[in-house]
């Protein structure tokens, strides 16, 4: 992979627009595709508006530069020129995979195939490719092009050569890539699993409410987001169902067990920051608790 390899985008959501912005902004021709018209549509706003702010701010000397390197699809056939497509569709494994045999179906033999899951099984996406040996776990954080960890992740039947080449490709896009084993939640997500679940259970049990739990870790634990204004913000769609997964990989092990109050909020549809309401009310601009 190069500067001059196409990247596909499958997904316009959060990460799926961050990472095509990182891509682009590498240098890269993108191709963003969605299944959804409407979320291809508002990705394409969002990226038009964040990239001219940027341009505003000196960060970035061309939006227009960037922006004409991107392609905005509504059909798989447009990654056919793509030497690396990146999936960051719903976390759900039997729709990640029938995305990548959809894009198998298109694509070059040549071409790499990587998932941006948060939890689920590299192996297993790879297991349902005709060329396992291509695809490989990139786990952005969020926001993708603001946050510069990536995980690296290869599946048991990836070729050893392609994590090279992913290492070095996301250096050339200004991330810090570490390799990390296909185990549920990688690294990160392993290790967050008892900061969210925690908070969650002190305040289930009516030691502090989550302003305060935020604040204390905020102001006195040196994070930069409180865990219920982390969980908001990542969407409750994307974090319960990641915690679920973990919960379920490790065979039901307590310490990463979900909880109802989460669970009601994904019923609900409040999904955080993206439906307005979360755990917190954010469709007044104030940050209030809504439970
Ligand atoms: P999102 O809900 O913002 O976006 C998902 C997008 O995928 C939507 O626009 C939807 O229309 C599209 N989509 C769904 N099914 C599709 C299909 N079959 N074909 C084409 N497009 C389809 O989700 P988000 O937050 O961007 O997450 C995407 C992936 O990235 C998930 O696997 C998630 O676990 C992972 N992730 C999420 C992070 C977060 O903080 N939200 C951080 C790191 C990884």
């Amino acid at each position: 992979m190069t500067a001059s390899t196409i990247v596909g985008v499958i997904g316009s959501g959060a990460m799926g627009a961050g990472i095509a912005q990182v891509a682009a902004a590498a240098g890269h021709k993108v191709v963003l595709y969605d299944s959804n018209p409407t979320a291809l549509e508002k990705a394409k706003n969002n990226l038009t508006a964040t990239l001219a702010k940027l341009e505003e701010k000196g960060k970035i000397p061309s939006a227009k530069a960037i922006l004409d390197r991107m392609t905005f699809a509504e059909r798989v056939n447009a990654f056919a020129d793509c030497g690396l497509v990146i999936e960051a569709i719903v976390e759900k494994l039997d729709i990640k995979q029938a995305v990548m045999a959809k894009v198998e179906s298109v694509v070059d033999k040549a071409c790499v195939l990587a998932s941006n899951t948060s939890s689920l099984s590299i192996t297993s996406i790879a297991a349902a490719c005709t060329v396992p040996s291509r695809v490989i776990g990139l786990h952005f954080f969020n926001p993708a092009p603001l946050m510069a960890l990536v995980e690296v992740i290869p599946a048991l039947q990836t070729d050893p050569e392609l994590v090279l080449q992913a290492t070095a490709l996301m250096r050339t896009w200004g991330k810090t890539p570490v390799v990390a084993k296909d185990t549920p939640g990688f690294i990160v997500n392993r290790v967050a699993r008892p900061f969210y679940g925690e908070a969650i259970r002190i305040y289930e049990e009516g030691l502090a409410d989550m302003a305060t739990i935020d604040h204390a870790m905020t102001t006195y634990g040196g994070f930069r987001m409180g865990p219920f204004t982390l969980m908001d913000h990542i969407g409750h769609d994307v974090n319960y169902v990641v915690t679920e997964t973990v919960f379920q990989s490790f065979y039901f092990d307590p310490r990463y067990k979900p909880s109802f109050s989460q669970k009601r909020l994904l019923e609900a549809g409040w999904l955080g920051k993206k439906t307005g309401r979360g755990f917190y009310d954010h469709t007044a601009g104030a940050e209030m608790p809504t439970a």
